[in-house]
This record gives structure tokens, sequence and C-alpha cells, in this order.
């Protein structure tokens, strides 16, 4: 296996990651989460994040070094994530990345989160024809990429306006009183278990955000959760009130349609409007059911390829920012200066 050997550091929120690649192969991709410090508040608490990466930082490096089996000297560039994502989060990466790029004296590159989550994907299946369209959804963003070359042309032709669907997944979960992070929970109550039933997803006819005709001049392409996430309120609110049951299962399956129906619309929208033939899908929502089984109906029917990571590369991880570096490496870009800063609104 030739190709240089790259170093990838991510800790834009609440996931301290550390991936080592040679070329597209993948030798060592470790993840810290303080995902179990954030559940009492019901939601990622910046300083509790920007602590637990301290703490994980290096213990991570160790293992990723380890499993990997090289030594930090044969390392040959360091990427890191610049941005966006949490600052305080975000700073502890970066000092990271300074500091072994100055021990070890190889070039340091400063990186877009969101390039990485569509990078990720060269790992399990190779070249990605473009123009390409990504989505990726998670718990801090929301967004839709048109990606020309990964390392050095992507551009957002669409995000939230107000919440993440993760975030509307999380908050909708606390209003019906189950655990954060809400999208598995939800997912699992709207599917059935072995003792619930399934809930119904036409039972409840919530909004989808942002496809009303004008919107959709204005807004091709962007999408909001806050108002669905109101109108279950109100609806929950009014059955209380009322003294009746909240049928959870239903609740949950028409809230998870009406987001699950606006993501793959909209995507599949997107690559009809760029004529598309693949669509790369990333960030923890990408996990969820019922999303995956409408965009593989909507791309099938249409002929486009469907590209989903494995979920372990498609929450946030260290081999996502390596894989890039190793595309920008690639490409002969010039390396960050040591005096660059968090950025956490960076656009990709
Ligand atoms: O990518 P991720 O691990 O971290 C960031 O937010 O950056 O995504 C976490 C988010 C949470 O909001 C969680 O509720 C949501 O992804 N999530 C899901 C599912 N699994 C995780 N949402 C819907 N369905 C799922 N199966
Ligand atoms: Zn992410």
């Amino acid at each position: 296996v030739s190709g240089p050997l790259i170093l990838g550091i991510e800790s834009s929120c609440d996931e301290t990651g550390i991936g080592i690649v040679r070329g597209h192969q993948l030798l060592a991709n470790e993840v810290a989460s303080s995902v179990e410090e954030h559940v009492r508040f019901g939601g990622v608490v910046p300083e509790v994040a920007s602590r637990a990466h301290l703490e994980a930082i290096v213990p991570t490096l160790e293992r990723a070094l380890a499993t990997a089996d090289v030594d930090l000297a044969e390392i040959d560039a360091i990427a890191v994530t610049a941005g966006p994502g949490l600052i305080g989060a975000l700073v502890v990466g970066i000092a990271a990345a300074k500091a072994l790029a100055l021990a070890t004296g190889k070039p340091l590159y400063g990186v877009n989160h969101l390039a990485g989550h569509v990078a990720v994907d060269l790992l399990d299946h190779g070249p990605l024809p473009q123009p390409a369209v990504a989505l990726l959804v998670s718990g801090g963003h929301t967004s839709l990429l048109r990606v020309d070359d990964v390392a050095s042309s992507i551009t957002e032709i669409g995000s939230t306006i107000d919440d993440a669907a993760g975030e509307a997944y999380d908050k909708v979960a606390r209003l019906l009183g189950l655990p954060y992070p809400g999208g598995p929970v939800i997912d699992r109550i709207a599917r059935g278990t072995d003792s619930e039933p399934a809930g119904d997803p036409t039972a409840i006819r919530f909004p989808r955000g942002l496809t009303a005709r004008h919107d959709l001049v204005a807004h091709r392409f962007d999408f909001s959760f806050s108002g669905l996430k109101t109108a279950v309120a109100r609806w929950v609110e009014l059955r209380r009130r009322d003294g009746q049951d909240i049928p959870l299962a239903d609740v949950a399956a028409s809230f998870q349609e009406a987001v699950c129906d606006v993501l793959s619309a909209k995507a599949v929208d997107a690559c009809d409007a760029l004529g598309a033939t693949d669509l790369l899908i990333g960030g923890g929502v990408a996990a969820n059911g019922r999303l995956r089984a409408l965009l593989e109906h909507r791309t099938a029917e249409r002929g486009i390829t469907l590209r989903r990571p494995k979920p372990a590369l498609c929450t946030d991880n260290g081999a996502m920012i390596a894989v890039l570096g190793a595309e920008v490496v690639d490409r002969d870009l010039p390396p960050s200066s040591l005096d660059f800063g968090a950025d956490s609104t960076l656009p990709v």
C-alpha cells in the first residue's frame, strides 16, 4: 500500500476522534465520546465537551498509533478540524495538532468538518463521480452540498435555517419525556419493538418545513425544523389538556415522517437540479431507518446511486479528517500556517 501516512484529529462536538490513513486505506479510527456526560443535560454542553476533549485527546492518540502500529515520526502530515463546530471543543484539537506539527516538523492542514463527512465515503466506496450531492444531517448540522472536488471544491447549496435535524429529534424526544440522544430512541419507537407495535407515520399530518410553493422559490434546498417541533409540542399539549393519552409510537412515527420526507425529497431534487448521479449521506441522522428507506426508494426511482458510509464512519470521527487530509496532500494544496484559529462557522 502506498501514499502518505496522514493523522486526522477531530474535536468539533462531543467526539474526540483520531484517525490514521495511508492513502485511502484506514489504519486506525479511535473515538472517545462524551455523550454520556451530556445525557443529564439533554444536549451537548460546550464546557463539558471541551473538558472531555482535553482529557481524551492524548490517550486517544496513543491508542490510534498503537492500533495502526506506526510511530509518530512516520506520519507524513497532520490534518485537524478547523471548523465548523463548538469553539472551545475545536480549540483542543487544533492545539494538539499544532503541538504535534511543531514537535515532528510535519505539515499541518486545518480542514473543514463537513468536507470530512464527504471525504470519508472514499474509504468505503472509492472515487466519487462529480458533481455529486451530499446530505449531511447530525445534531449540529443539516446541509445539502454540491461536491465538485472533495478536497478543493464543495459548495453549500442549502442548510437549515433554524434547528439541525438531529437537534429536532433530540428536542422532540425531550418533550415526549424520552432520553437524550433522541434520534435512536424515536427511530426505535416508530419502528416498533417486540412488545410494542410500530407507529403509524400517517396518523398525524405534521408540517413539512419550507416546502410551500413560495418557500420552494426562495429556499428550495433549505430546511426548517423548529416549526415542526412546535407543532408536535402543541399537539401533545392539547391532548394532555383534554386528559387523553399520548399515542407515543404514532407521534414518533409521524414526526419522523415529516423530517425524513423533507430531507429525502430535497436531496433527490438537488440531484435532479445538478444532474448528479450520486447522493452521499452522512452525520448521525444518516443512521435513521426511515430516512434510509425513503432515500433508497426515491433514488432508485431516478437511477441515482445512494452512498452511505458504514455507521461508525457516519458519525464524527478522526478517520474522516485523515482521509480529507490525504486528498488535500494529493492535490498539493499548501499547508496551513501555524497561526490559524478555530472557526465555529467555517464555510465549506
Ligand atoms: O453525527 P453525530 O453523532 O454528532 C453530531 O451531532 O455532530 O449525530 C448525533 C445526532 C443526534 O442528534 C442524534 O439524536 C441523531 O444524530 N441520531 C439519529 C439517529 N441516530 C443518531 N437521529 C435519527 N435517527 C437515528 N437512528
Ligand atoms: Zn459532524
